[in-house]
């Protein structure tokens, strides 16, 4: 089948490399030049786990282009997919102007039918809007007689596990009018579901809405879990003991059930505000998502007191090591990530932050620039060196197992501040580590330490 895909950044070009990849012929727009001319020589502009792969191999057997000619991309295509961004606005509702931006573009070049598909996340109603300028276009064209159909089809995937979830997706949400639009999109991703049928097909409104409900739920069970942390600090219990306890009833599961510095990223945050928004604009108030946006902003200043109450509000001058980046492993996406909002309140104390992510280094780089205090080291074990502590924040794997009689012989005191809870404090204790996690009952033991004075190494 036919396919332009308007917009190449993480969902554009996965997606439209994994169509490629089951023999679709595949048109990738952007009006981002260098982009473009970067993916026609095979740079990726994006760190994606087998990725890089799949585009090369496409582009070299001519099923994948990259052009920033739309008009080129629609006219030989049945199917056009808008996966541009929707980011936020200031009132938190999400930015359309991409959007109806391109389904203008769309609806001034097409010549014949097209299945116009939104894929971006937009809410309630977007799709619908779409239609009418493409109606708009054509009308002021004077080509009423062009014909389209409109779907909405959101993206579930996940940066780092992209790939994988976009070949093996859980289920394929698609919003149609009629029958036939959904039935050419079930054809089109009919390679996807050959072991099971996964595909959902329902009105264009519910799916909209299914996308920012999905993303709602997964940071309301984010939250959840942080907000009950703090209360497991309290009365001696471990949120991970907790974790394992509930997570293995079957009708909650255990997915999205950890405890850490809140969720971040290009979707979350922004999916739930926009939530919210769009569900004022028509007179609901969403007050679980109100909270649930709260307790995660709560987490991050909430693990920014552990680290300013262990050392007694004296961070002036304490160099820290800092592991993790990115706003979660497998990608360079500092959209929204906790470290954004960490590292920075570290500086303003007068603390000096030698920082480490296996990839995400020249991304941190461009977004919290050259500031006093803050450098880089592309070793994990360089940063450690002379440093009062380490403040673990993303949980790559590269993380989980460290060698720690190197980590304890280079920091000042061996003290993990460990915002991930990736190791388990009483075998840190064991090792002779301070292991400062979030919502674990070692935390007690930890704020009774005097720490004031850490660099003769004996904390304890
Ligand atoms: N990133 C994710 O993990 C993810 C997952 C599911 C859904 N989504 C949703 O998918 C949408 C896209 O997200 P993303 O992360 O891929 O965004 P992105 O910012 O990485 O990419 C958007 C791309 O669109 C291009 N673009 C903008 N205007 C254009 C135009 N007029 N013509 C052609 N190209 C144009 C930009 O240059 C950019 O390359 C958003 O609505 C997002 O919420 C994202």
């Amino acid at each position: 089948m036919r396919i332009c895909m308007i917009g190449t950044g993480y969902v554009g070009l996965v997606t439209g490399a994994c169509l490629a990849e089951n023999g679709n012929d595949v048109w990738c727009v952007d009006i981002d030049k260098e982009k473009v001319s970067n993916l026609q020589a095979g740079k990726i502009p994006i760190y994606e786990p087998g990725l890089e792969e799949i585009v090369k191999r496409n582009v070299a057997q001519g099923r994948l282009r990259f052009t920033t000619d739309l008009k080129e991309g629609v006219a030989n295509s049945l199917f056009v997919f808008i996966a541009v961004g929707t980011p936020p606005n200031g009132d938190g509702s999400a930015d359309l102007k991409f959007v109806f931006g391109v389904a203008e573009q769309i609806g001034q070049v097409m010549e014949n039918y097209k299945i116009i598909v939104t894929k971006s996340t937009v809410p309630v109603g977007t799709t619908y809007r779409v239609k009418e300028i493409l109606a708009r276009e054509l009308k002021k064209r004077k080509r009423p007689d062009v014909e389209f159909d409109v779907a909405f089809c959101p993206e579930f995937l996940k940066e780092g596990s992209a790939i994988e979830d976009f070949m093996k997706p859980d289920r394929i949400v698609v919003g149609t009018e009629n029958s036939r639009t959904a039935e050419f999109l079930k054809e089109l991703f009919a390679p996807f579901m050959m072991r099971e049928n996964r595909f959902l097909s329902m009105s264009i409104p519910s799916a909209e809405l299914t996308k920012y409900a999905a993303n709602a739920m997964l940071a309301t069970r984010i939250s959840f879990m942080n907000e009950l942390a703090r209360f497991c600090e309290r009365v001696g219990a471990d949120i991970e003991e907790i974790r394992s306890g509930i997570g293995s009833d079957s009708r909650i599961g255990p997915a999205f059930l950890y405890a850490g510095i809140g969720y971040g990223g290009s979707c979350f945050p922004k999916d739930v505000r926009a939530l919210i928004h769009s569900a004022e604009q028509s007179g609901n108030d969403l007050s679980i998502l109100k909270t649930v946006e709260k307790v995660n902003q709560d987490q991050r200043n909430w693990f920014l007191e552990k680290i300013n109450d262990f050392y007694e509000g004296k961070l002036e001058g304490r160099r820290f090591a800092v592991w993790g980046l990115s706003f979660k492993p497998h990608t360079d996406d500092m959209r929204e990530a906790p470290s954004l909002q960490i590292i920075p309140s570290l500086l303003k104390s007068g603390a000096v932050i030698v920082a480490f992510d296996p990839v995400a280094n020249n991304q941190a780089q461009k977004i919290l620039g050259e500031r006093q205090g803050l450098s880089y080291k592309d070793d994990p074990y360089e940063v450690l060196e002379g440093a009062e502590a380490l403040i673990l924040l993303t949980e790559w794997p590269l993380f989980r197992r460290p060698d720690f009689e190197k980590i304890k012989a280079l920091l000042k005191a061996p003290v993990i501040f460990d915002g991930r809870n990736q190791y388990n404090p009483k075998r840190m204790d064991q090792m002779g580590f301070t292991c400062v996690g979030i919502g674990r009952e070692i935390n007690q033991t930890s704020k009774k330490i005097n720490a004031s004075k850490p660099s003769n190494g004996k904390i304890c």
